[in-house]
């Protein structure tokens, strides 16, 4: 078992982590914890009666967490189209059959919703190889369900693309044998990764299958909106946890990190935007409101203290609307603190 009461087996959890949405910035590492303290704060709740609305679902995991334990309902919400794609295909699209998207991926000629080659706009980042496989599966004409998944397939195949830490490059030139020259670069992951379409395909298809078949709830709902305007749309009725989770150091990372996917998910080059408030603003603005929102009594899942705002300040926030039911301290990264908590609603 993952915490001692909550129920999720440890290899499902892992399980998960396979088929969630690779990010930056997200939770996942500290699920195991977060977990446990869910299920001791909540533990007079069985699951089966326990709804889990994520506001800042990111890479979806504890979304995920939750439907495959069999909680009563589970909403998942981002701003991010990323975000939007892989939920849908998580939870509502048909099973990802590896045979299947290796077929279409490999389809040169096969009919596709119309679009503009995304070659032809994301050059800078990635090979006409690499873009027209994303383009076979994104566009794929396919049932519904199949394409969905689909498209989550395609954002899987490219986010491999990128590099751990600087995310997605620039591609100074397309000749492999430059690109394998290059001293600055290392550039061998990216080049061996687009000589494997089939194999790798293949098997982000079987992790995305797995995490589809690992999810019990049926009542869930799937919201593509700013937390200042859907968290106050939102049915909180009987138990409920409302994880609130902006970003701690502004939305504009997050804009810079997502702007090849995000590109690539509008087929045309999305430029980038800097947010009109800071990221004390933003983030006192959206926690405020959606804190607002929440019925009294419900349990609400909070992070901070790792941006522009200290712990501490992030705390006398959270207080203003609750009471701390759990609080732990994480260390991110060296000389970054992190708060985080559940509350339970004033
Ligand atoms: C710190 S990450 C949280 C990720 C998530 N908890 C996880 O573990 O994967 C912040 C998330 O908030 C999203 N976001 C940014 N601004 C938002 C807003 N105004 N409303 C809703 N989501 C927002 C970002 O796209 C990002 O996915």
């Amino acid at each position: 078992m993952t915490a001692p009461d909550f129920p999720l087996a440890a290899d499902t959890l892992a399980t998960l982590r396979r088929a969630m949405l690779p990010m930056d910035g997200s939770i996942a590492d500290h699920a195991e914890p977060i977990l446990a303290a869910v299920a001791a704060a909540t533990q007079a709740v069985p699951l089966a009666d326990l709804a889990y609305v994520d506001l800042t679902a990111g890479s979806c995991l504890l979304p995920m967490a939750f439907a495959a334990a069999g909680a009563r309902r589970v909403v998942v919400n981002d701003t991010a189209s990323r975000t939007q794609v892989a939920a849908q295909a998580l939870f509502g699209g048909a099973p990802a059959d590896a045979e299947t998207m290796v077929r279409r991926a490999a389809a040169a000629t096969a009919p596709r919703r119309q679009h503009v080659a995304s070659f032809r706009f994301i050059a800078d980042h990635l090979t006409r190889d690499v873009a027209e496989i994303f383009d076979r599966l994104y566009f794929a004409l396919a049932p519904a369900a199949e394409a969905m998944t689909a498209r989550y397939v395609a954002l899987r195949w490219v986010l491999g693309f990128a590099d751990d830490e600087d995310g997605f490059r620039i591609l100074m030139t397309h000749d492999p044998a430059q690109l394998r020259a290059d001293d600055e670069e290392d550039w061998r992951g990216f080049l061996d990764r687009a000589r494997r379409p089939s194999e790798i395909i293949a098997a982000v298809s079987r992790d995305i299958a797995a995490g589809q078949g690992a999810l019990r709830t049926r009542d869930v709902a799937i919201l593509h909106g700013d937390m200042r305007d859907v968290a106050g749309a939102i049915d909180y009725s009987g138990p409920t946890l409302v994880a609130v989770n902006p970003p701690t150091n502004g939305v504009d990372e997050y804009v810079i990190d997502d702007q090849v996917v995000h590109s690539l998910i509008a087929n045309r080059l999305v430029p980038l935007t800097k947010c009109g408030e800071s990221a004390a603003a933003f983030w006192r603005s959206r926690v405020e409101i959606a804190l607002d929102a929440l019925p009294r009594g419900t349990f609400f899942l909070v992070w901070g203290g790792d941006g522009a705002l200290s712990s501490e300040d992030c705390r006398a926030t959270w207080t203003r609307f609750g009471d701390p039911v759990h609080l732990a301290t994480v260390v991110p990264s060296p000389g970054r603190h992190a708060l985080w908590g559940i509350f339970r609603r004033r």
